[in-house]
């Protein structure tokens, strides 16, 4: 699903009507804007000297990425977002050969290199942004960025990001994918996605780093920015539009607004106040497909059901749990889980973001209904927000490594021998 850019588009028509009035007005102003590109353009630089001078991320050459991807074969391509390109790639990685020659599960390792399509600002913003960010960051519910390429080449300005190859893909895949041997993903599963991206999440909204404190707003939760990988742990990607969240004296921070129209927050769109609500909004918007099996945005439906928040709305408030659960499903569902997860949609949709939970309620909210399984076989979690007495002591604590950065795994060791598999 391609990302909108809301104020550039706003931007582009402004300057289009000035154009027309007065074409002199307009030739000054592309100049002027020509100029404010090249300024733009000189700071980006500035910013990425600066970066990766301290980053702990590995730096890839050019060449070394082509011969990962074969040459950026086509038939290696795994999907295509508003950045570029993913494909699917072999690191070989020489110093374990010469270490472990007899051992060549140790040679290679399984990457998917992202490649930006062409050298627009906002690209190099985005890319600059998911170096800081993925940089800093390891989690095991983030998605590990092994390294980046910046190299000027006879073609273009490259930059390329390297990450682990996640086997399953996004969500967007396994919710939505539709053909004949395709199983319909199951509840169990949806649940368990929704626990991992909510803990990815509540890490980011809320953790140390060394003395400081750290908030993250992703700015672009939606299912294809969540990937699954070989255990079916989900993992949050994608952090070239996340921003620092709001000093404490402060709710919001005020933005341009980017991300993708269907996940947006309705006051984020018309403000540009961004806030750790937002992100709450967007993730009850995943938790409502992953309940529905129906896209945010679904253009082949009747006109009254193509946007799923406004087909859903009056279902939720009347409780309409059969109407709303993926019909895929059957009866092979909790009903006493889809009726927590529900609650939780309808509260991520508040209209007013103050009464939005905190992504740790989310969190704690939906991982208890695992506890409750474990504990008796079924499920008997609270539909309520509010912490009482008899629901906090059975609400699981973000585990410590929620609370903390971890230091980056570089050098570890995720080396494959072998593919162990292709969803393609
Ligand atoms: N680390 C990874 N491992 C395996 N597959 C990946 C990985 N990263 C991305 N992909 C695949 O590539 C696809 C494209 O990802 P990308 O983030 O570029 O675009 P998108 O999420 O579809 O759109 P957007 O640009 O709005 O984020 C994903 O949907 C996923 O299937
Ligand atoms: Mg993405």
């Amino acid at each position: 699903m391609e990302r909108c850019n809301f104020l550039r588009l706003g931007r582009g028509r402004s300057s289009t009507v000035q154009g027309r009035t007065n074409v002199v007005n307009r030739l000054k102003l592309m100049s002027s804007k020509g100029k404010a590109i090249e300024k733009y353009k000189e700071e980006l630089e500035f910013l990425q000297q600066q970066l990766l001078e301290t980053s702990p991320l590995r730096a890839f050459t050019f060449e070394e990425l082509s011969a990962a991807t074969q040459g950026f074969k086509r038939s290696l391509v795994l999907g295509e977002g508003g950045f570029g390109e993913v494909y699917e790639g072999y690191l070989i990685d020489h110093s374990a050969a010469s270490t472990h020659p007899e051992n060549a599960a140790f040679k290679y390792q399984h990457v998917a290199v992202k490649r930006l399509r062409q050298g627009g600002q906002q690209g190099h913003r985005e890319w600059l942004n998911e170096v800081s960010f993925l940089g800093r960051l390891h989690h095991p519910n983030l998605v590990w960025l092994i390294g980046y390429c910046a190299q000027l080449t006879k073609l273009k300005e490259e930059r390329l990001l390297v990450y682990e190859f996640v086997l399953h893909g996004s969500l967007d895949n396994l919710l939505f994918q539709t053909s004949d041997f395709w199983l319909p993903m199951p509840w169990n599963r949806r649940v368990d996605v929704a626990i991992d991206a909510a803990r990815g999440l509540a890490f980011l909204h809320d953790h140390q780093v060394s003395h400081d404190k750290l908030i993250v707003i992703n700015r672009d939760i939606k299912p294809s920015n969540i990937l699954v990988d070989h255990n079916f742990v989900a993992k949050l990607s994608d952090f070239g539009l996340a921003h620092t969240g709001p000093e404490s004296d402060s709710s919001h921070v005020t933005t341009r607004v980017l991300g993708t129209l269907e996940y947006a927050a309705p006051e984020y769109i018309q403000t540009g106040q961004l806030t750790l609500q937002s992100d709450i909004w967007s993730f009850g918007i995943v938790l409502l497909e992953l309940l529905s099996g129906r896209r945010a945005l679904d253009r082949h439906r009747p006109r009254n059901e193509r946007k799923l928040v406004d087909w859903a709305r009056p279902l939720l408030y009347q409780g309409m749990i059969n109407s709303l659960i993926d019909p895929q499903l059957g009866d092979r569902y909790s009903a006493e889980e889809a009726k927590v997860v529900l609650n939780l949609v309808q509260q991520c949709l508040h209209r007013n973001r103050k009464n939005r939970p905190t992504m740790k309620e989310i969190f704690q909210i939906l991982s208890s209904l695992k506890e409750a399984e474990k504990k008796d076989g079924n499920v008997k979690a609270s539909t309520s927000l509010v912490e009482t007495p008899e629901t906090s002591s059975r609400l699981p604590l973000l585990k410590e490594e929620d609370q903390k950065v971890e230091p980056h795994p570089r050098g570890a060791s995720h080396f494959h021998g072998a593919r162990s598999g292709n969803r393609r």
